[in-house]
């Protein structure tokens, strides 16, 4: 398990590097992010121009000073050449603060568009898509590949443009001074660009390497460290191999990070290197040429102080390749997440549920869950290949029709397909074939927010957000007030409890509402179903670890929940398919049976069996549920 976890991440990131290089449409898109920024740029720019100016000329006032001591000349001139060295020091520090504080905006402005839509975008994902991704990987993109990118835009792009301003004019007035020692300082340029070409590419192999191993280890985080995981491993885990494999992990991020140290380094102090090496040259051949008399010794000075200022622009343009090569995999590794087309999304001309009572209807309905290639990412689930597999069929030709106010209880052993046809409702996923219609309307010509308005669901596991008691019952109705989440508490037999919590309606109920018992955290999304007060209620009863007494609160506040609203209710439980109107046995994706509770038990088919083993008053342990 382990083993092949770590070679299909290989075969992940070598995967991804053949989408090199970088697509002329990757750079489009990152000019679409650019543009609302391009008044701020503009300056941003025209900052390092002026910059640069100044750069260069602080050198040739300083080669000024030594031509004027040489030549003895007054010490007015000096003073003076000395003043407006000192001018331009100060304009460079003023200039140097404004323009880092543009590319602060900017940079942080981009980091901000970036999120918000890779946020927007992943929350249109289908569920399919979030039984696949692994949270950590997710998170990873949203945090460490954003600001990747972000680097790409801020350090380079300003670098790039400042540093050729830097270059050219260094190089122009070089020249000017003496074409001679500028030629023989250049034949050392080679040497800079040539390797810069291949350490760009090697950088940006292993940034990708070095994203990929840093989400492996985020994602273990994040689902060990959440409440259901930390149970798990200690119910079931062992400590040791978590951490084993955790430092695994660790061990592969830190070696990718000394080896980037390294590698980037080692390219530093090559140019450093043959930085100095030609600064020896200016001054060898330049000290040569004053005392022969053709070049002055201020213009040696000029040269050498020149010199610095060259190689470092063109040391920063190398490292800019490098830079743009390992940033533009973030900017990919962003676009990846938001190329994906969300499975599930709403016609342009979505109608809303009709007003009035509303009827839920399958009219052969045929569902199988989709492969994973369709909904997810191989780089998001750590795979090398996503699995093109179609699910197999899961139902088959389902069809019903619950009228408006009615009742329908769905039963059936475990993995029969109940929850199933309950998710296919709110389109969490949609029908092959067939359609499933809310008030006579295919729920795909529906607009999300009606479904939403009209359909509440209470699921088997009955999530809950780790927030206040309140905060979770508001998501279903943001405008309830107080009286009405008390009403609602009530009626779902739990205002006894709440009232009782430390903070009343401001507790913080743990991750999965963990602080509640099951049959509690059970009733509070009952609850939050009575605050929505939706005209349709889907529930997916859980009721396998209910004591009786807390069976009967839950009992009473679905009677609630229920009543005059067309439900449909997976059963588990005598009293509630008692009371349904219409009873759908269903076995592999398939009604077999129909009917109410006495016709269907006159009957003596499975229902009658599944009565006797589930549903019967002291008949065997109930079997289904969660
Ligand atoms: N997200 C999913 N992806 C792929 N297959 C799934 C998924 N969810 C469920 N299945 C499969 O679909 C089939 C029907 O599952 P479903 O959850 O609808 O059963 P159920 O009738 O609700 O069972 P239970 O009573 O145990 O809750 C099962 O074979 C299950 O393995
Ligand atoms: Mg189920």
């Amino acid at each position: 398990m382990e083993v092949t976890a770590w070679t299909s991440l290989h075969s992940t990131i070598n995967a991804q590097q053949d989408r090199r290089p970088l697509s002329r449409a990757s750079l489009r898109r990152i000019a679409a992010f650019a543009r609302p920024h391009r008044r701020g740029l503009t300056l941003f720019l025209l900052l390092s121009v002026v910059t640069a100016l100044l750069a260069v000329a602080t050198p040739v006032l300083a080669s000024r000073v030594v031509t004027a001591i040489v030549d003895g000349r007054g010490t007015g001139t000096v003073t003076r050449l000395a003043l407006l060295i000192a001018v331009i020091a100060v304009a460079e520090a003023g200039i140097g603060l404004l323009a880092r504080r543009l590319s602060a905006t900017l940079g942080e402005g981009l980091i901000l568009d970036l999120r918000t839509a890779v946020f927007d975008h992943v929350q249109r994902m289908p569920v399919a898509f979030f039984t696949r991704t692994r949270t950590g990987a997710l998170v990873s993109r949203l945090n460490n590949d954003v600001i990747g990118a972000q680097r790409a835009f801020s350090n380079t792009l300003s670098g790039v443009v400042a540093n050729t301003v830097t270059l050219l004019l260094t190089l122009a007035v070089m020249l000017g001074i003496s074409w001679q020692i500028t030629l023989l300082a250049l034949v050392l340029l080679p040497v800079f660009v040539l390797p810069a070409r291949r350490m760009g590419a090697r950088m940006a192999a292993m940034q990708r390497e070095a994203s990929t191993l840093n989400a492996a280890m985020g994602t273990q985080m994040t689902e060990r460290f959440s409440a259901p995981g930390a149970t798990l491993v200690k119910l079931f885990g062992r400590p040791a191999d978590e951490s084993a494999e955790f430092a695994a992990r660790a061990a592969r991020v830190r070696d990718i990070g000394i080896r980037t140290a390294m590698a980037q380094s080692a390219f530093i102090t090559a140019l450093t290197l043959v930085s100095a090496l030609a600064l020896a040259l200016v001054y060898g051949l330049g000290g040569y040429f004053a005392l022969r008399g053709s070049l002055d010794a201020g213009a040696v000075v000029a040269l050498a102080l020149l010199l610095t200022r060259l190689y470092a622009p063109l040391t920063a343009l190398a490292g800019a390749r490098v830079e743009v090569m390992s940033a533009m995999v973030s900017f990919e590794r962003v676009f990846e997440i938001l190329d994906l087309e969300p499975l599930i999304a709403q016609k342009p001309d979505a109608r809303r549920v009709p007003d009035g009572p509303v009827a839920v209807e399958f009219d052969g309905v045929s569902f199988g869950y989709p492969s994973a290639d369709k909904v997810s990412l191989a780089s998001l689930e750590e795979v090398a290949t996503l699995d093109a597999r179609g699910g197999t069929q899961v139902l088959h030709e389902v069809s019903f029709r619950a009228e408006p106010g009615q009742m329908i209880a769905l039963v059936g052993s475990s993995g029969a397909g109940k929850s199933t046809i309950a998710q296919l409702l709110p389109r969490l996923y949609d029908a092959d074939a067939g359609a499933v219609r809310l008030g006579g309307i295919d729920v795909r010509d529906l607009t999300a927010d009606s479904i939403r308005d009209t359909l509440g669901m209470v699921t088997q596991d009955g999530h809950l957000f780790h927030e206040s008691v309140r905060a979770n019952l508001l998501l279903a109705r943001p405008g309830a007030d107080e009286a009405e989440i008390w009403e609602a508490l009530r009626r779902s037999r739990l205002d006894g409890l709440v009232a009782s919590l430390p903070d009343g309606l401001d507790t913080v109920v743990g991750e999965r509402g963990y602080r509640l018992s099951g049959g509690e955290r059970q009733r509070l999304t009952i609850a939050r179903l009575l605050l929505a007060r939706q005209r349709v209620v889907i529930l997916d009863e859980a009721t396998a670890h209910l004591d009786s007494t807390s069976e009967a609160a839950v009992q009473e506040a679905l009677g609630e929940a229920l009543a005059g609203r067309t439900a449909v209710v997976i059963a588990h439980r005598l009293s509630t398919v008692q009371a349904a109107d219409l009873i759908l046995v269903v076995e592999d994706g398939r009604i077999v049976e129909r009917g109410t509770h006495p016709e269907l038990l006159a009957a003596g088919g499975r229902y009658e069996e599944l009565y006797r083993t589930q549903f019967a008053p002291g008949g065997a342990a109930r079997t289904t549920g969660a």
